[in-house]
């Protein structure tokens, strides 16, 4: 596919269409890798006004984008696209040629998927940077924006022919599937890492006008050497995920002890040193995020010659929690043969497509694997939930999921499930079990579903669990 070079692109928009929008175009950036992180990087970057081209080897991804079609979900994204396209400042190409020579600043946004011993695998980074090499111009700023284990930046600079003529930092995004495009205009922090001026100076470029806009907010710029910039990101997610696993053993604990997890985690909450996010129980965490990048850090701190075993041990209790919530449906099932479950929501977390390490995907294909008939719901995620498991059975809604089931699981916290009908569910579902996966019924609704027959079973809640 030919598309026009950036150069011929600056030459045609900047002074036009950019100026009649009243906008000033401020650097002419390139971006590689049209995922999920790429693309949001993308928008947000030409919606504050510098000129971006998007670049990916996937003609079909190109072409869709040409032709506003998102590969993936996120809100808001698809109509902010729309609106930078139009405007001049953002296009998109498959040939590097294209893309580099005319770049001040080349984010890497490519895939980092774990390899079987748990690593980030960093191929695709490679090849991105060799690619650049060759391509770019003296004094381009190349920044890993993928999720890189510490270190990565030395391999990083080699490949790009040391520091000679392009400058190599680190920027990690901290962007949350579902409010992407908000995580990256109006964020908490944005972190750089570079032991070069040049790099420090050209991202300071990139970022003042979100940081004028940020003014007054709860924002921090942080300035840092690369390598803890890079080791910065895996630490938070690693923290957050962390919270939840412990949570998670709380909820066993709770459920052995006769206590209620939720009520601990408000008592928690309430303290500002600890705080009252990621603190719910539930089937454990998913998402291509958290996932790899404990096992990244358990890898590379095995690999550093430090101790990895709290790591993972948030992965051995995530594991867990999935199957404490599967074995509790065989108790209450007796024999999975021959029974149908209900299953809402199919997506790793709410407000997304995205089925990759999903806890819900994860209980529908033991349950499946165990002989049940599989009934999910979700808003977004049927389709891509069913190519990985192709015997589930899609619903349109949660009360067809629930028709003639014999039990019913929230495994999503999309918010219509705390919004359940339990007079209408009655009608419809043939057993009389509920099982809150993700603790998403507010109390005085599981009260009501007991009257009316109902076994509701929370994650570390006093009702029915022992
Ligand atoms: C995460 C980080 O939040 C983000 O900063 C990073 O850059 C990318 O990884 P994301 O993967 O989109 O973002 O999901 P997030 O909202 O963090 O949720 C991850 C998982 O944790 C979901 O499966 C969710 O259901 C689960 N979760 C979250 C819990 O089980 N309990 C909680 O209290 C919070």
């Amino acid at each position: 596919m030919h598309c026009q070079s950036l150069p011929e692109l600056i030459s045609e928009h900047d002074s036009t269409r950019a100026a009649s929008a009243g906008w000033t175009l401020l650097m002419r950036i390139a971006v590689v890798g049209m995922g999920h992180v790429g693309l949001v990087t993308a928008v947000a970057l030409s919606a504050i006004g510098h000129n971006v081209i998007g670049l990916d080897s996937d003609e079909d991804r190109i072409i869709g984008l040409f032709n506003a079609q998102l590969p993936f979900y996120e809100p808001g994204l698809k109509e902010e696209m729309a609106r930078q396209t139009f405007a001049g400042r953002l296009w998109f190409c498959t040939s590097p040629a294209d893309a580099y020579p005319a770049a001040e600043v080349v984010f890497i946004c490519v895939g980092t998927p774990p390899d079987e011993n748990g690593a980030a695998n960093l191929i695709a980074v490679e090849r991105a940077a060799l690619s650049i090499y060759e391509h770019a111009s003296d004094g381009c700023v190349v920044v890993e924006k993928s999720t890189v284990p510490c270190g990565t930046h030395q391999r990083l600079s080699r490949a790009l022919g040391g520091y000679s003529r392009i400058y190599v930092a680190s920027n990690p995004e901290f962007l949350r599937e579902g409010t992407a495009l908000m995580d990256t205009l109006e964020p908490s922090r944005i972190v750089v890492g570079t032991n070069s001026e040049s790099a420090r100076l050209a991202l300071r470029g990139v970022y003042q006008p979100i940081i004028d806009s940020m003014e007054g907010e709860p924002f921090a710029y942080i300035e840092t050497d690369i390598a803890t910039a890079e080791l910065a990101k895996n630490a938070s997610n690693a923290m957050l995920a962390t919270k939840i696993s412990f949570m998670n053993l709380m909820a066993r604990i709770c459920e052995a002890g006769g206590a209620d997890v939720t009520k601990v985690a408000e008592v928690m909450g309430a303290d500002p040193r600890i705080g009252p996010a990621f603190l719910d129980a539930g089937i454990g965490f998913g998402g291509f995020c958290f996932p790899k990048d404990v096992a990244a850090l358990a890898y590379t701190a095995q690999s550093l010659g430090c101790d990895p075993d709290l790591l993972n041990e948030v992965l051995a209790i995530n594991q867990d929690a999935l199957l404490t919530v599967f074995e509790r449906i065989k108790t209450e099932l007796w024999h999975l043969q021959g029974k149908q479950v209900g299953v809402l929501g199919l997506a790793f977390k709410p407000d997304t497509d995205d089925t990759r390490f999903s806890p819900a995907v994860e209980l529908c294909r033991l349950l499946i694997e165990g002989g049940a008939t599989v009934v999910g719901w979700d808003p977004q995620a049927g389709k891509s939930a069913q190519t990985e498991l192709p015997d589930l059975i899609l619903a349109g809604d949660p009360y067809i999921a629930a028709e003639g089931s014999d039990l019913l699981v929230i495994a999503t916290e999309w918010p219509e499930t705390a919004d359940l009908d339990i007079d209408r569910l009655a009608g419809v579902i043939k057993g009389r079990t509920i099982v809150d996966g993700r603790n998403m019924l507010p109390d005085w609704k599981v009260s009501y579903a007991e009257t009316q027959g109902f076994k509701v079973f929370g994650v570390g809640r006093l009702c029915e669990w022992n």
